[in-house]
């Protein structure tokens, strides 16, 4: 290596995306990492945030910290706001007064949904619910106090820890012959591991001279519905797995009720990323098989 590592900082470094990024940063010699759990740093807490930045110095700050559930943020609005506003907002003002770049995650939730062909990051932003205000917030503090920022929207995250619908979608496959699937909202399921390479990626161009800061938009290729999606996860796990479940009915959304209404298309465009860093689009499915064959190599059944 012919010049120093690039250090990145990772709050909510546990979750689902920054556990990613910390694995994959980790095995990379361009990058030094340092992975802040909630437990190491609340974001809600400025001062703490002054002190860790103080701390480490890093070369960029990556926020992966949130609450990520649109039914937790329906039921409590201030804690989504808290954590998805206020908290960016710390960051933004204590990486400005140091001149950190920061990459704040973000969500197709920051829509309405009512485009059938998807969403551009030119497009105006409607969010329907406390979760997509709180993130939209985020965003828009971010754009405001710090010109180096990147926001980086993305879709229906999944990965082999963490809370999220595809190993809740195997949980309920063991218990149940029968399940239901809601078959009338499309999006774009998007891999931890596919996020956490394109972040890496786009900090690799911005450290070697891209002066390409602003909103941009990554999700995995292929429109699918939470029924497709379904459907997919179980007929990978059964190579691995005797499930219970023997069938999945598609439903509408007006018959699956949850507590926070959700966007019927939210399928992101992403021509941006690839004009700006050559960032293509990677197949969904093609990472599905392999989080899949992973997961089930380190569970025991
Ligand atoms: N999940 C999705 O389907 C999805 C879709 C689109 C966009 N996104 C965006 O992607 C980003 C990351 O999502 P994710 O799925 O990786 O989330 P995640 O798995 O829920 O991880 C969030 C992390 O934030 C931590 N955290 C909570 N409160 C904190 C605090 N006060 N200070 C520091 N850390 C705190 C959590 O720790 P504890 O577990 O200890 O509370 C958790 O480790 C978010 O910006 C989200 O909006 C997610």
């Amino acid at each position: 290596m012919l010049s120093d590592p690039v250090k990145i900082l990772i709050t909510g470094a546990d979750g689902q995306s920054g556990s990613a990024i910390v694995r994959l940063a980790e095995a990379d010699a361009f990058f030094s990492v340092v992975a802040l759990s909630r437990k190491l740093l609340d974001v809600t807490q400025p001062a703490k945030i002054v002190e860790a930045l103080d701390k480490h110095l890093p070369d960029y700050v990556i926020n992966c910290a949130g609450l990520n559930s649109a039914d937790r943020a329906e039921r409590d609005p201030q804690r989504a706001m808290l954590l998805n506003a206020e908290a960016a907002r710390n960051l933004a003002v204590a990486c400005g007064d140091l001149s950190i770049p920061l990459i704040q995650l973000s969500t197709d939730y920051v829509f309405d949904g009512h485009y059938a062909s998807g969403y551009t990051e030119e497009d105006d932003t409607r969010p329907l619910g406390a979760y997509g205000e709180s993130k939209l917030s985020g965003e828009e503090y971010v754009r405001q106090l710090l010109p180096q920022h990147i926001i980086l929207r993305t879709s229906w995250l999944f990965s082999d820890r963490g809370d999220n619908f595809m190993l809740r979608l195997l949980s309920e496959a063991r218990e149940h012959a029968l399940m239901y699937a809601v078959d009338d909202r499309r999006g774009c399921p998007t891999s931890s591991f596919d996020l956490a390479r394109v972040i890496l990626a786009i900090i690799k161009q911005l450290s070697c001279g891209a002066e390409a800061w602003g909103t941009y938009h990554y999700c995995g290729a292929e429109v699918t519905t939470r029924y497709g999606f379904s459907e997919a996860v179980i007929a990978a796990a059964r190579q691995y797995e005797d499930l219970k479940v023997d069938s999945i009915q598609p439903v509408a959304s007006k018959d699956y009720v949850t507590e926070a209404q959700r966007p019927a298309t939210s399928v992101l465009k992403c021509g941006k990323v690839l004009n700006a860093f050559g960032i293509r689009q990677r197949p969904w499915r093609l990472e599905l098989q392999r989080l899949i064959r992973d997961y089930y190599g380190q569970v025991r059944l």
